[in-house]
């Protein structure tokens, strides 16, 4: 049973009534004897909320704009308590997924849960735990950010004695004065999580914060994410900066062109990007000249030499394979040196469509 209390429309008077969800009733003003219907929102019980342990599920997510997937069947979940990276290069759908995931755009197929909550059915308590700081934050030039954090605390109906001690909180105590106008992007990128911890949200979900940063304001804004973190948040943040995603979080995933590419721990990751070495091998007499033997070689993807170094890409499975090759048809090995490639090597060559 629900307890509601409406307003009669002709005299103003306060009504208490009690219903079913889904339910019809005829309403009688006790005042003025306006008599009307009011009708109970069906679903107002269907507040489905998971006891799991993610704060973001993501299953089969897909968006299009007119001709562009910019999102295409991604799944993902982001456990309690963990710094998440979602890394990806321009373009890829990191914003279009965080935009569909605060219910700010509509998703053409999926289903999201946030803090165990449908973004469609139960959208309001879905949201009421969230910290967003979106790609592009416009502030209002001439406000401090004392008053454009009060303006905040208003459209969020928080209580504003949070908006000081909140400035000092992210270092701009001594900018508490100063015009937002005047601030810097790093200066801006502080008041802006300032703005998301409002609320004090459980999840923040954080659309590039430290792009455009320098290293110190990065290194600024890193430190903020993990004080978030250390007690007790969820972080969400996108990036298309590989080492930014390292230093920070516990787990990554990896779209590209719309696509989901891997989900996992940071060290798991060589493993998504297709890493493959680099062998270097010395052979005396080569003089610039690739053995026939090795542009034929199955599992062989890069070759050329350079005097008496034959320079090799392939898996690791293969480099054995190549030597003793090379061995049996009589060349003589003097050195063997085997490179493997960063990470950050490997998802920029991802980034450039390397196949
Ligand atoms: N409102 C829109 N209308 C049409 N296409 C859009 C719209 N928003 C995004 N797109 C397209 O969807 C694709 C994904 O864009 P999205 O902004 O999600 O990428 P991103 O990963 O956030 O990139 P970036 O790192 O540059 O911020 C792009 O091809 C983009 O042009
Ligand atoms: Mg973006």
């Amino acid at each position: 049973m629900i307890t509601k209390t409406i307003v009669c429309p002709k005299c103003k008077n306060q009504i208490e009534i009690q219903g079913n969800p889904g339910d019809v009733i005829l309403v009688t003003c006790p005042k003025c004897d306006t008599k009307g219907k009011f009708s109970f929102p069906a679903d107002i019980t269907e507040i489905e909320k998971t006891t799991d342990s993610y704060s973001i599920q993501i299953d089969n997510l897909t968006k299009i704009f007119k001709d562009v997937t910019a999102v295409n069947n991604v799944s993902f979940k982001v456990k309690n308590g963990e710094i998440f990276g979602f890394l990806g290069p321009n373009g890829a759908g990191k914003t279009t997924t965080i935009k569909a995931m605060l219910g700010l755009i509509h998703m053409n197929t999926g289903k999201i849960k946030i803090n165990g909550y449908d973004i469609i059915k139960n959208s309001k308590e879905s949201r009421t735990k969230i910290g967003y700081l979106p790609e592009i934050i416009s502030f209002y030039e001439n406000l401090t950010p004392v008053q454009t954090l009060n303006f905040f605390c208003e459209m969020k109906g928080q209580d504003k004695s949070i908006v000081k001690p909140l400035i000092k909180e992210v270092g701009l105590e001594d900018a508490m004065n100063k015009k937002v106008g005047t601030f810097s992007r790093g200066m801006r990128q502080l008041l802006g999580i300032a703005q998301t911890m409002i609320g004090s949200p459980s999840i923040y979900v954080l659309d590039e914060p430290m792009a455009g940063l320098d290293a110190r304001w990065v290194k600024i804004v890193r430190d903020k994410i993990r004080m978030l973190n250390e007690r007790g948040a969820t972080i969400m943040f996108s990036s298309h900066i590989l080492s930014e995603v390292q230093n920070l979080c516990t787990r990554v995933a990896i779209i590209n062109k719309g696509r989901l590419i891997a989900e996992d721990t940071v060290p798991n990751l060589s493993k998504y990007l297709k890493i493959k070495p680099r062998l270097e091998i010395e052979i005396s007499g080569l003089n610039g000249e690739v053995p026939n033997i090795i542009a034929t070689f199955e599992g062989v993807e890069q070759y050329s030499a350079k005097g008496d170094i034959l320079f090799i890409t392939c898996d690791s499975s293969v480099r054995i394979k190549v030597i003793k090759a090379l061995e049996e048809a009589k060349f003589e090995i003097k050195d063997i040196k085997t490179f493997e490639p960063s990470l950050e090597e490997a998802f920029v060559r991802l980034i450039e469509g390397d196949k």
